[in-house]
């Protein structure tokens, strides 16, 4: 293909125009064919490549081939069939090309050959017709739907289907665009409701809702349909939980428990006291309508039957009931009347109640020998009864109640009555008289008054009684008649329990403490204290006495020695326990030193002798000896910390330390010093006396334990050439800290 067209722009003869050139070529085509007539044999064998050798008039003549032009021997150029124009050739929106010895034509884009291939010959009546991209049914791919334009088209999606990662138009082949179907997923869950039945998520789709159990539908659609948007109506549908509320009220009848107000609740009763339901358990349902069922059965009143009275030891009557399931107390009411036709007063009446669970009750009954007695038992309002009536008479020899009784002790403080003769029924009154005095606390005194009434033959009476104390109790029982009494005497025992607390120390010699027993009552407090001395072995401190006191909280100072610890045991007499604690008192200023005071004029000064002093306030730990100008004596104070010692060169200005002695070193009886013997005792250096100075020398006793130190001082002499030396002593504690 295009040899022919490249060939004819090579050609001398190109600027003709084209079909006067065509003319020409064949012209001279037929006069080349016209030269060969004379060789026949030969003329075969010299045809171009591109003919023929045909016979013709009885002659081989060389013709070139279909599609070319010459003379068939020495040329066969290519016809260019496209050189007329492809309109001219191949019809519109055609383009030709030509090839050796032919050519085809191709339609422009946006139109189809109508034979369906990318090429054709027009000879067959193909030609290119507008392409319609949307008959390729798909092209917009699923759920696309193609529309045309002239060579060109578009996709929208189809009803139903929503475009998917881009915009609507789309084109298949450019964009990323597709269509999916619209799908409105699960749909919207709706409280209290489920959905029935299966649903389509397409648009149209529909849901169907309905109330789970135990919820009821009070308005809204049941129905919610899958929009063309991709989304489920919202749902109407609203579903409250059925509740019946508060259980009925069931007449006589109480509600058992919280019962459930939701629906499947319930409700269970028991019949009030003195109430059954013959006819079974009442119960009510919360139903599905949200209502309580109708309550089948009721309570009714029970009606209690005395029956099977009868009497025993003479005086006693027992009885029973029915039906026998009742289970809690029942009083009964007890009337009793006396007929005696031979005593003037020949009626006596009364009533009184006896409360009992006991399914055979029994009571006994003060009552007279030889006498007819009617008797009636029911029980009180208002449980119903079917009274039991009993008439009986008393035998002549009946033992009659005197009120004679004695009284026994049990569990210490508990005190049971006891009648001789066991003919009580009625109520009787007895009055007590407590009193209780301790032996060991004159000024202690408990009383107690009090009545009580029964109609237990042997009452029991327990007593508030405080411990370690001697009671004495009278019990006298009322009858009109004539007063019975009794008499007993108990001695409680000491309280194993502890009735000192919150003890504390206060203002170093001072206990308080709270008494929890003896509240408004005098105690007793034993003390037993013993102190020691860690520094003085010899020293015992034994202390026992005992102290009274009425308050709750009392307070006692002890008469202590200082720098001593001690151990102090405190009890109340009333209490088996004592309490303990340990107390350290703090130093005080250990004692003057003794000394004999002196007067020096002039040098040398004399050997002082210092004497042991006595560790009666605390340990006393060292001896110093000071040395003052005595232009400062009347400004000195005995617990002045600053003293320091003196080295000779400086000038000791506020007066020094001249010596210290620890009190270990110090001997029993005495130690003799030399000041300025220029030694050091201790860190302190001895340094002579300045001449023509005037001094006050002192003895300073220290005395340190437990983190306080004391001091106690004694001018001991005087070196001046003047009578005057006057010192202050200022004895006041100095506490030092760790720090
Ligand atoms: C054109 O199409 C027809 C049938 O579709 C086929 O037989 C023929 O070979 C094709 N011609 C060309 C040139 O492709
Ligand atoms: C005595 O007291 C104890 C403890 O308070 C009690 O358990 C017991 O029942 C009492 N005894 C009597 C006979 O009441
Ligand atoms: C007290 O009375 C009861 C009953 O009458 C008797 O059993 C008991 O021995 C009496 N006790 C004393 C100490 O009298
Ligand atoms: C007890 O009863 C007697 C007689 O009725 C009465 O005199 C007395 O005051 C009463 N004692 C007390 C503490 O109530
Ligand atoms: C006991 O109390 C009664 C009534 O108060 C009295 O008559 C009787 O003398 C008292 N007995 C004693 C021993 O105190
Ligand atoms: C401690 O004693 C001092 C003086 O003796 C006194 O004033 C102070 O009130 C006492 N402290 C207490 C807590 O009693």
């Amino acid at each position: 293909m295009g040899r022919g067209p490249r060939g004819t722009r090579r050609s001398p003869g190109c600027g003709l125009p084209r079909l006067l050139r065509l003319v020409l070529l064949l012209s001279l085509a037929r006069g080349v064919s016209g030269e060969r007539d004379t060789d026949d044999l030969d003329v075969c064998a010299t045809c171009h490549e591109h003919a023929t050798c045909q016979q013709k008039e009885g002659k081989r003549i060389c013709i070139c081939n279909y599609g070319f032009w010459g003379n068939g021997r020495t040329r066969c150029v290519d016809k260019d069939e496209c050189q007329f124009g492809a309109t001219v050739i191949c019809g519109d929106h055609t383009s030709c090309h030509n090839t050796p010895g032919g050519f085809y034509c191709i339609c422009h884009a946006g139109y189809r050959a109508t034979n369906n291939n990318r090429t054709f010959i027009p000879n067959d009546g193909t030609f290119c017709a507008d392409i319609d991209e949307c008959e390729d049914f798909g092209l917009c791919r699923h759920g696309g739907r193609c529309i045309n334009t002239p060579g060109s088209f578009e996709c929208y999606c189809m009803e139903g289907y929503v475009a998917k990662n881009g915009p609507e138009p789309f084109h298949p082949h450019m964009d990323a665009t597709s269509c999916t179907e619209i799908d409105c997923g699960t749909p919207p869950e709706v409280p209290g409701a489920h959905i029935v039945g299966s649903y389509s998520s397409t648009p149209g789709g529909q849901a169907h809702y309905s109330c789970k159990e135990g919820f009821l539908s009070i308005s809204g659609d049941r129905v919610s349909r899958c929009t063309a948007l991709g989304v489920w109506e919202p749902p109407t549908l609203h579903c409250q939980e059925i509740s019946c509320g508060s259980p009925p009220e069931v007449q006589n009848a109480i509600l058992v428990g919280n019962p459930s107000s939701s629906q499947g609740g319930v409700a269970h009763y028991d019949c009030q006291e003195g109430f059954e339901s013959p006819g079974g358990k009442i119960i009510s349902v919360c139903t599905e309508k949200g209502s309580w069922s109708e309550i089948t059965y009721a309570c009714t009143e029970m009606v209690i039957e005395i029956h099977g009275v009868s009497v025993f030891n003479d005086t006693c009557v027992r009885w029973q009931i029915s039906p026998e399931r009742m289970n809690s107390e029942i009083m009964y009411l007890i009337h009793i009347e006396r007929q005696q036709p031979d005593v003037v007063e020949s009626v006596y009446e009364e009533t009184f109640n006896v409360t009992t669970d006991s399914r055979i009750p029994e009571v006994c009954l003060h009552l007279q020998k030889g006498a007819n007695y009617t008797m009636s038992i029911s029980t009180a309002p208002p449980r119903r009864s079917v009274p039991a009536i009993l008439g009986f008479r008393t035998a002549d020899d009946l033992l009659e109640d005197d009120g004679i009784f004695n009284i026994s002790v049990f569990n210490e403080t508990c005190l049971k009555l006891n009648r001789h003769s066991g003919q009580v029924g009625s109520e009787q009154m007895y009055q007590v008289e407590v009193l209780g005095q301790r032996w060991y606390l004159d000024s202690f005194y408990h009383a107690v008054f009090f009545n009580f009434t029964t109609r237990d033959r042997a009452p029991e009476v327990c007593l508030d009684l405080y411990p370690a104390t001697d009671y004495s109790i009278n019990i006298t029982l009322l009858r009109p008649t004539e007063l019975r009494s009794a008499q007993i005497t108990i001695t409680t025992s000491v309280t194993a329990e502890q009735t000192i607390t919150n003890i504390s120390v206060y203002n170093d010699t001072c206990l308080r403490w709270t008494s929890l027993k003896t509240a408004n009552v005098a105690e007793m407090y034993l003390f037993h204290i013993w102190g020691q001395r860690w520094y003085q072995k010899a020293f015992v401190q034994e202390m026992i006495f005992n102290t009274t006191s009425s308050s709750q909280d009392p307070e006692i100072c002890l008469d202590l020695h200082p720098g001593t610890s001690y151990n102090v045991s405190l009890q109340a007499l009333s209490s088996a326990l004592p309490v303990v604690i340990y107390l350290t008192t703090q130093i005080t200023e250990p004692p003057l030193p003794e000394v004999d005071f002196f007067t020096v004029r002039g040098r040398p000064l004399p050997r002082f002798r210092l004497r042991k002093a006595k560790e009666i306030n605390g340990p006393i730990s060292s001896y110093q000896v000071l040395v003052l100008p005595l232009s400062l004596q009347s400004t000195f104070s005995c617990d002045s910390e600053g003293m320091t010692s003196f080295f000779g060169n400086a000038s000791p200005a506020d007066g020094y330390v001249a010596a210290e002695i620890p009190a270990r070193d110090v001997p029993d009886d005495t130690l003799e010093i030399s000041i300025g013997d220029r030694l050091y005792y201790g860190q302190y250096y001895n340094a002579p006396l300045k001449t023509g100075n005037e001094y006050c020398i002192l003895l300073r006793i220290t005395s340190e334990w437990n983190k306080v130190r004391r001091y106690s001082c004694a001018v001991w002499a005087e070196v001046k050439e003047a009578w005057s030396c006057f010192l202050r002593l200022t004895l006041l504690p100095v506490i030092y800290t760790n720090e």
